[in-house]
């Protein structure tokens, strides 16, 4: 019997999971995606050429690794019939090639639960959360409230009635807001989606997954966001609607905790946070632009401007917690190649006191973050292939990470192509 790994973001999302999960894919016969839904996107590159997954799991390009969109998700079935018609115009037929399969229990994502979270955003005004409007919020409101429409329900006779029962209740709810809306062509889209999406397999993911590992084979879980955007332990409410820490693997896979192997912890090594809410390293100033522009920190979903900032330890320990994390891998650290100095937050100083936990309250009372100074490497690291070609600097940073954070690192990544990862020993 094999267990499930876990990849997850340990900051507040695009830390480059996406890229990883795709260079260990060979080493796996099941990627199986658990929460969050089209919010993601995950960026791959190799060949010289770019893809932006938001539903579909990031093994999808390894050609014997089977992919699985399990129960935590929620599906906008017209964003993953684009996903899939974008990869069969590549080249790259998941449909055809029997690579995808899809949870039944996997919550939709209607036409309707993007209006409300517009709605919802537009009436919160500078108080909003800045979500992605991919209508998450509002889905897994459903999901718990006992409404929600899933993947399984698609093939039963009553689709259409289920369907037309909750527009209803979101039109009511909606016609509280002054908020127009013309739902046709998105209406019709959808239901185009659902037809071809029939044509997927549905299965049931605590069976077909358990399967797997009974059979010896490998699975590995491919988070989505990021642990300070979890839905109980992240900056809430500046949070997304999942549980995107390693419990989340559990409940959105059907797997017993047991069943957890290696957890991998991805990070940047510095710090990203996209949409609104607290950063206490944040760098509003011509730094934080700098590591803007270096680092490409343009969202991969929305295109919105990264709010960026200098790595911090107090919130990766909690997050190596909260996940069990047992390999890290760091992420970007090209993008500071030209630094003369880098800072890195080890504390907070908060009501008075210095800290290095993430308090309950950084909304009222701002944590200030204590920086250590670090040098630089002012090298060119992303075309080194060897570990002794990594700077002094640059090994001696990564191992102050792990002293401070009690957790090896395994992978070092130097630019956003495949081959540009390093395997540390
Ligand atoms: P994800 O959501 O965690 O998969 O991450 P995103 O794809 O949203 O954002 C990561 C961005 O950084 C993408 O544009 C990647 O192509 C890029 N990227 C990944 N790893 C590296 C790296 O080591 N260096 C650089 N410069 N870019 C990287
Ligand atoms: P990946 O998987 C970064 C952020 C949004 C917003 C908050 C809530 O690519 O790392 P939502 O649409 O979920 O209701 O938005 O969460 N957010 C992400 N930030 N990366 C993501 O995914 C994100 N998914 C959601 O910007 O602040
Ligand atoms: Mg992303």
């Amino acid at each position: 019997m094999t267990q499930v790994d876990v990849l997850l973001g340990l900051q507040w999302g695009d830390e480059g999971k996406g890229k990883i999960v795709d260079v260990l894919s060979p080493q796996y016969d099941l990627i199986a995606r658990f929460q969050g839904g089209p919010n993601a996107g995950h960026t791959l590159e190799f060949d010289g050429k770019k893809f932006v997954l938001n539903t579909i799991p990031s093994g999808i390009f390894n050609e014997k690794t089977m992919n699985l969109i399990g129960n935590g998700v929620v599906i906008d079935p017209i964003i993953l019939k684009r996903e899939l018609d974008n990869l069969k115009a590549a080249g790259h037929d998941p449909v055809a090639k029997n690579k995808l399969v899809i949870a039944r229990k996997a919550h939709l994502i209607l036409p309707t639960h993007q209006l409300l979270d517009a709605a919802n955003e537009q009436r919160m005004g500078k108080d909003k959360i800045g979500s992605t409007l991919k209508g998450i919020g509002p889905t897994y409101m459903d999901k718990t409230g006992r409404n929600g429409l899933r993947i399984g329900d698609t093939t039963l006779p009553d689709f259409k009635e289920r369907y037309n029962k909750l527009v209803e209740k979101h039109k009511e709810i909606l016609s509280h807001y002054e908020f127009e809306f013309d739902l046709t062509e998105k209406e019709a889209a959808f239901f185009e989606a659902i037809e071809f999406i029939k044509s997927i397999p549905h299965v049931d993911s605590e069976h077909y997954v358990n399967g797997y590992l009974k059979e010896g084979k490998k699975v590995l879980a491919e988070g989505a966001q990021g642990t300070l955007l979890d839905i109980d332990f992240g900056s809430y409410p500046f949070v997304t609607s999942s549980n995107t820490t390693t419990a989340g693997a559990c409940t959105g896979l059907g797997i017993a905790p047991n069943k957890i192997g290696h957890v991998y912890g991805i990070f940047k090594a510095y710090c990203t946070r996209v949409g609104g809410g607290p950063f206490p390293t944040e760098l509003d100033n011509e730094v934080g632009e700098n590591l803007r522009q270096v680092g490409h920190e343009f969202g991969a979903t929305t295109g919105r401007a990264r709010r960026c900032g200098w790595i911090d330890l107090p919130a990766l320990k909690y997050a190596i917690m909260l996940n069990g994390v047992t390999e890290l891998i760091m992420m970007k650290a090209d993008v500071l190649d030209g630094f003369d100095t880098i800072y890195a937050c080890t504390h907070y100083e908060h009501n008075g006191e210095t800290i290095d936990y993430m308090p309950y309250d950084i909304i009222s009372v701002k944590p200030t973050p204590v920086l250590k100074e670090i040098a630089g490497w002012k090298t060119d690291v992303t075309k080194i292939s060897k570990v002794e070609e990594i700077p002094a600097n640059l090994a001696d940073y990564i191992a102050f990470l792990e002293k401070e954070l009690e957790v090896p690192v395994k992978y070092l990544s130097v630019g956003p192509d495949r081959t540009q990862t390093l395997v540390l020993d």
